[in-house]
């Protein structure tokens, strides 16, 4: 096989590598890396909807952008259906909780806005039925792209399979609201290779999607992170001492770890418009430690690249653990190599009385973290739970050099603008 340096040129680098050493550092209810309790009478955006992953607008250096003073948010969405038959129990009652999980397959990108940041107000579909290729229409990213109002929606087309895509419309905003035109024509740009990144035909369990776009701070130029895992055959992978680190006696047994292979990807565009792309070889990996690196993206702080990547307790592999939530490493330039902040990679966790309380941590460039309410106990024994489909709390949290803190906690999706677009 060429290296790196052969075949990427300029872009010479080896991924860096999130160990079982790192990860057995990880502590669940560390206040500093915790997110505070959510309360299960939280309020609920909109109730015929369900929505998870939240996708702030923003400017491709990854600031959170308002138009005319109107915040937007792009998530991922799904109907509720409380009168439906197939989501009735026994009892003919209302069973939201199996509707809430059936949700992925029928996910669809909507749009909100706001005068204030918060209190969104329900904008539509992005796309019109039949305009997205796929059944299901997974996260990504909102760019805006100028004061015309073009905004270029990176999402992931899935099922059948998984392409990274992008299709360009225009925001468009009166005094009463925001409405999205455009969106007709949607591009596809890659899919994994079996090279770099695993397929679906090496495993079916593979992960590839959540495109976020951005432009280097330093060499200006327009890449893009994914979400991947690391090529080859289900059950191939070496968890070897690279991948375990430097564990304490009796911490060497890896048992079936080597079926966790998720990556943090990233690829280089090939021209500014964003049309053309090439993916280059993981940015970190987490071989025997990990299966999901989800919605990677970063904060660019004081010359340095932060790197944060969403995932699960249910997606560690054998002999480690952590809880749902945001981890994060950081480098002193893109290729790396990257550390893991706290030590451990954790930096916003859910605290283990309420381990489903939230997901889909999105850290924003001003510390502020939002995320959506998954469920929420409801009794002591945590048997009895309420769904929320909603935005929760928005953590405020404070990134210094190799540590972050938490240290604020604002209204239910909160998300205020970095600054304001007029549009002409
Ligand atoms: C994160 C996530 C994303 C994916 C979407 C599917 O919550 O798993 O990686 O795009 O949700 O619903």
């Amino acid at each position: 096989m060429k290296t790196t340096t052969e075949k990427f040129g300029a872009t010479p680098h080896q991924p860096s590598l999130w160990t079982r050493a790192d990860a057995l550092k990880v502590r669940a209810d560390d206040p500093t890396t915790t997110q505070p309790l959510v309360s299960a009478d939280f309020p609920v955006l909109n109730n015929d909807v369900f929505i998870w992953d939240t996708m702030p607008l923003r400017d491709l250096d990854g600031n959170v952008t308002s138009v005319d003073g109107w915040s937007v948010i792009f998530t991922l969405t799904a109907d509720r259906h409380p009168n439906d038959p197939q989501y009735l129990d026994e009892d003919g009652n209302y069973d939201i909780l199996r509707d809430w999980n059936d949700r992925h397959g029928r996910a669809k990108m909507y749009y909100w806005f706001s005068r204030t940041g918060k209190n969104w107000e329900f904008g539509g579909r992005v796309m019109a039925e039949g305009v997205s290729p796929t059944a299901r229409e997974w996260a990504g990213t909102p760019i805006l792209l100028n004061d015309r109002g073009e905004v270029d929606l990176y999402y992931t087309a899935v099922t059948p399979g998984a392409t990274i895509v992008k299709v360009r419309g225009r925001v468009v905003t009166t005094e009463h609201g925001v409405s999205m035109v455009g969106f007709e024509k949607v591009k596809p740009l890659f899919e994994a290779d079996g090279n770099l990144y695993q397929t679906e035909a090496q495993n079916a369990f593979w992960g590839f999607r959540d495109p976020w776009p951005f432009r280097d701070p330093n060499d200006g130029k327009l890449y893009m992170l994914f979400e991947g895992n690391v090529a080859g055959e289900r059950g191939s992978h070496k968890v070897g001492e690279a991948e375990i680190g430097d564990v304490p006696p009796g911490y060497e047994d890896v048992g079936n770890s080597r079926f966790q292979t998720a990556c943090v990807g990233i690829a280089v565009a090939r021209g500014a418009d964003g049309d053309d792309w090439e993916m280059l070889p993981p940015l970190l990996t987490a071989v025997g430690v990990n299966d999901q690196t989800e919605r990677p993206h970063f904060v660019f702080q004081d010359g340095k690249y932060y790197l944060f990547t969403i995932s699960h307790t249910f997606t560690y592999a054998d002999g480690v653990t952590g809880p749902d939530g945001v981890y994060g490493f950081v480098a002193d330039s893109l290729f790396g190599p990257y550390v893991p902040l706290n030590g451990s990679g954790l930096v916003l966790g859910n605290p283990s009385s309420q381990p489903f309380q939230t997901y889909s941590h999105y850290v924003m460039p001003n510390g502020l973290v939002t995320s959506f309410i998954d469920s929420v106990p409801t009794d002591e024994t945590g048997t009895q739970i309420r769904v929320g489909g909603t935005e929760a709390p928005t953590v405020g949290m404070k990134i210094k050099g190799l540590q972050t803190f938490v240290v604020a906690e604002y209204d239910y999706g909160y998300i205020p603008p970095m600054l304001d677009v007029t549009l002409k």
